[in-house]
């Protein structure tokens, strides 16, 4: 761990930097970002549109890597970038969820299917048969603790925003992660669905779950214990 990481960080980020490249143009996004999320914190990151809220939540997933001359992002102590593939395919899977605006569920499958997706991604078909009556049972349940005990054999397509949205967060805590990183997760709907989204992740927040979240919507980011602001680049305690 970094010197200047606290240690109760679970999750944190040191100076790091994001450039994204369109041909010959750079983008510098990050130039500076520092963050500290601890255990069972819930942290909210607002910032303007373009200010770079999506690429942080990004590089803290492991979905996407910083500069090569970046600071360290760390969990539970270790560096992100000395994971080989294996430690990273698990870090993205298993010790992180992930949670996205437009839901990125699978149009295929059914909804418990779709949350049951995780589970099985690094289990060779011999471990899943043995264990996919235990996988679908825990699919079901947690769905049901989502709302969703009415919908495990429908489609995507016939669900409403805010039910997609419930999927998206059960397939999200499938492996018990430590942390969940959302980003803008009610920013496709009504105040009323995305009100019942915030109080479905408040109660995931209340049994253990670290929480980050992506808004650009104050009275969202107010629920959190704390709001930080990305602006030029930088993480600045963000003010009331
Ligand atoms: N893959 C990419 N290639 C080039 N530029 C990108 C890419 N992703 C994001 N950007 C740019 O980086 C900046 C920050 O984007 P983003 O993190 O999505 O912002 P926010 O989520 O705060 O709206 C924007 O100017 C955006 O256009
Ligand atoms: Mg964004």
């Amino acid at each position: 761990m970094q010197p200047s990481a606290p240690h109760s960080a679970l999750l944190s980020a040191r100076n790091v930097r994001k450039t994204y490249h369109l041909g010959k143009v750079r983008v510098p996004v990050l130039r500076d970002a520092s963050i500290d999320i601890a255990a069972g914190e819930w942290v909210s990151i607002v910032g303007s549109s373009g200010s770079g809220k999506s690429t942080l939540l990004h590089l803290l997933g492991g979905l996407d890597r910083p500069d090569a001359d970046s600071g360290p992002i760390s969990f539970a102590g270790d560096e992100l970038r000395a994971f080989g593939p294996r430690r990273e395919n698990e870090y993205r899977n298993r010790d992180v969820g992930f949670v996205f605006q437009f839901y990125h569920l699978l149009p295929e499958l059914t909804v418990l299917e779709n949350a049951m997706l995780p589970s099985l991604v690094g289990l060779g078909r011999f471990r899943w048969l043995l264990a996919r009556g235990e996988l679908r049972e825990r699919a079901a349940e947690l769905l049901k603790t989502c709302g969703l005990g009415h919908r495990l054999l429908h489609r995507p397509a016939e669900l409403s925003g805010g039910e997609r949205q419930r999927v998206a967060i059960a397939r999200a805590l499938i492996n018990k992660p430590r942390v969940l990183l959302a980003d803008e997760p009610t920013g496709n709907l009504d105040e009323k669905t995305g009100g019942g989204i915030l109080d479905l992740l408040a109660s995931c927040h209340a049994d253990g779950l670290t929480l980050v979240m992506v808004t650009h919507d104050a009275s969202i980011a107010r629920r959190a214990q704390r709001q930080v602001r990305i602006a030029d680049g930088c993480v600045a305690l963000a003010r009331e």
